[in-house]
């Protein structure tokens, strides 16, 4: 066989978040397809990097009062703990806020301008006159011009779909300041895309892409292509662009070129060669795995750079739908959109791998993480029928024969049956129809278990331990075992590793297949893999849960302290209060408080008829005298949840309000009011 030298790399996740599971998605497909490949003895590399540059980093450290450098290095060693976590094996995980990859953007762009591929012109964009800098569309609202709808994002209305300049906007906003932005004029640098509109149509056309994909792009090949505006003017985090203070390259311009960074640093202290793979001559194969969104980027301007400049395009660009969870988009109020950390917190990495490979297959279609079907499916298929073959068969052999496996099997067949599916498992895998790899491989895990079944080991051993028919059908399930365990590693290697262990054998490679265990020591069998538990599932969507409404806290603290006010709620929010007049039956002091006074409040009837009388502590104290109050009207928040106190429950809240000492004032409605009248 000859050894194939690969590349391959998975979409640099932004420096300024988290790692969550539709990151997962795709460093999950990637590492299984890159552990094949090296499982088959090919020479593949996985390198990644973190994407560190662009206004929302540089936005996000200031709002946590670091410097981008040190939000960028903190979220590096998270990302690298999360993903090794999930037994994603880079071979390098880096950064694009680097040397190697600065080096690399200032020298293709040179290139890029030395080649007539750069243009350059004044245009108009609305820029922050609070914050001194232009705004991305995303980061202007305002009232759509044709439907006038109000808070719209950008330059599209989510209301009736259409699309417009944000200076178009009625009112327009921006949305890091508050302030009206104004139009300003600045030098922008273009990429001149067009020149590679033939060059495109023949690349988009040569078995590098998906069908799919390479139709969409065909329709825009057609519709013509526009000059991509590859710059940005400070303040900005990212590379300044040579001979041009002030001017940035835009964060999607060294990002792609952030892979070729991650392996040049891999390269400074490995024996692989940069040009090697990168030359325009190069026989290596690159591949990259990308989300569906960002096509445009890797398959018009990546390439179309990389030919202008004189380095090899990519072999192949494979492209994934996206993640939903339970049908839907992942949400973070509904506790679905969930952190890799969380997940880890609850639930092993492997559930993951497998229920993903289970459903992943080469097209462009979302994946839906069903949380009862991915429960279901790892418990019935892993642990009910592939770690069950050896849990039942693995006693007999430690009991009867002292570990040893028999010298021939029982069912020459059924091993062979399982070694011929070799190629077409391979084939599958490789095509990244991981969905019906598994399939093929769960087929062959039931013949196995079926094989058990009729002989029943269990009855012979009853009667003799030491039969050799006992130890030639118990070694035919390990062999079966193992030959699963083989096919299912690129998916579970930490299970494989496990395996192995129990097994007493080194680790496996691809060719193994081909090979039996006879005659060999096999070590205690120790469960290999435990059910999913469901209560441990929705323990891990209550904590995504808590983890969002903490952090919307943290956001309110934020922005109430910058305003000095608290932050703004809708109507909504205000209409959920469950205001109700109560009369006051009886007014007390509390031993030991020095502000409250204990309040029995009559508020009418409820839907039965029964009165309806309600304790509360108010903080009134100072301000009225118990006797005072007995008889008096005033106002209940009424749905306010019973709260705890140091002298008993409170269960609703008065309204008072004033600054305190004998200036506070009870709400009272006018002396016609009932007890519990809705009051709006
Ligand atoms: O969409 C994203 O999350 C980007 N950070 C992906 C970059 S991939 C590559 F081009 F660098
Ligand atoms: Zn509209």
């Amino acid at each position: 066989m000859k050894q194939r030298k690969i590349l391959v790399t998975s979409a640099l996740p932004y420096a300024n978040g988290g790692i969550h599971l539709g990151h997962l998605m795709e460093a999950i497909q990637t590492d299984i397809w890159v552990r094949l490949q090296k499982l088959r003895g090919h020479d593949c590399v996985y390198v990644c990097a973190d994407d560190a540059h662009g206004t929302a980093i540089m936005l996000s450290a200031e709002a946590q009062g670091i410097p981008p450098e040190q939000l960028i290095e903190r979220v590096n060693r998270e990302h690298r703990l999360d993903y090794a976590d999930f037994l994603i094996e880079f071979d390098n995980f880096y950064s694009t806020h680097t040397q190697e990859n600065r080096e690399l953007s200032e020298s293709i762009y040179l290139a890029l301008d030395a080649n007539g591929h750069i243009a350059r012109r004044n245009i108009n964009q609305l820029f922050d006159p609070d914050k001194q800098l232009f705004l991305a569309d995303r980061y202007i609202t305002g009232t759509c011009p044709k439907c006038k709808t109000a808070d719209q994002y950008g330059d599209n209305c989510e209301a009736c779909g259409s699309t417009y300049s944000p200076s178009e906007l009625i009112n327009p906003t921006s949305a890091i300041s508050g302030a009206t932005p104004i139009e300003k004029e600045s030098e922008h640098f273009f990429f001149t895309l067009p020149a590679f509109q033939d060059m495109l149509k023949t690349w988009t056309r040569s078995g590098t892409l998906q069908e799919p994909v390479a139709n969409k792009l065909s329709e825009w090949l057609d519709e013509g292509l526009q000059e991509w505006d590859i710059s940005r003017d400070a303040p900005y985090f990212g590379f300044e662009i040579p001979a041009a203070p002030g001017k940035y390259f835009y964060v999607w311009l060294d990002a792609p070129i952030g892979y070729m960074a991650s392996f040049k640093n891999l390269c400074q202290r490995s024996d692989y060669n940069f040009d090697d793979y990168w030359s325009a001559d190069s026989e290596c194969e690159v591949y990259h795995f990308i989300g569906k969104d960002i096509i445009n980027f890797h398959t018009l301007f990546w390439p179309a750079m990389l030919s202008s400049v004189g380095y090899r395009t990519p072999t192949a660009v494979f492209a994934h739908g996206f993640l939903t969870v339970d049908g839907t988009k992942m949400s973070k109020s509904r506790g679905t959109f969930i952190n890799a950390r969380t997940y880890l917190k609850h639930l092993n990495p492997e559930y993951l791998r497998y229920f993903l490979a289970a459903k992943l297959s080469s097209g462009i279609d979302d994946l839906d993480l069903n949380l009862e079907d991915f429960a279901q499916r790892v418990n019935s298929d892993l642990v009910g029928k592939v770690v069950n073959i050896a849990s039942r068969c693995a006693g007999f052999i430690g009991k009867g024969f002292d570990g040893m496996l028999s010298p021939e099997l029982d069912n020459p067949q059924l091993i062979e049956t399982i070694q011929s599916a070799q190629q077409d498992i391979t084939e599958h895998f490789d095509q990244r129809e991981f969905g019906k790899a598994i399939r093929l491989i769960m087929a062959l895990a039931d013949k196995a278990n079926q094989y058990i079944n009729d002989k029943q080991p269990w009855v012979i051993a009853k009667t003799d331990r030491q039969s050799a028919e006992l130890q030639a059908i118990c070694s035919t399930g390990i062999n079966a075992f193992r030959l699963l365990i083989c096919y299912l590693k690129p998916v579970l290697p930490a299970m494989a590793t496990d395996a192995e262990a129990f097994l007493g054998i080194e680790p496996l490679m691809w060719n193994d297949i081909q090979k039996l265990l006879l005659g060999h020591r096999i070590n205690k069998f120790q469960a290999l893999m435990t059910r999913v538990e469901n209560d441990k599932v929705e323990a891990m969507i209550t904590a995504s849960q808590q983890e969002f409404a903490a952090q919307q806290i943290q956001e309110t603290k934020v922005q109430s302290d910058e305003s000095g006010l608290e932050s703004e709620i809708v109507l909504d929010d205000f209409a959920r209060v469950d205001l109700r007049v109560a009369r006051i039956i009886t007014a007390e002091h509390v031993d030991g408080a020095d502000k409250l006074l204990k309040l029995q409040l009559d508020v009418g009837l409820d839907r039965n008829g029964a009165a309806l009388t309600r304790t509360v502590f108010s903080g009134i104290k100072s301000a009225y005298k118990p006797e005072d109050l007995v008889g008096q009207l005033t106002v209940l928040v009424a749905n306010l949840q019973p709260r705890k106190m140091k002298f008993g429950v409170s269960e609703g809240m008065i309204l008072a309000a004033g600054p305190g000492g004998e200036a506070i004032w009870l709400l009272q409605p006018h002396s016609g009011a009932e007890p519990g009248m809705r009051i709006s």
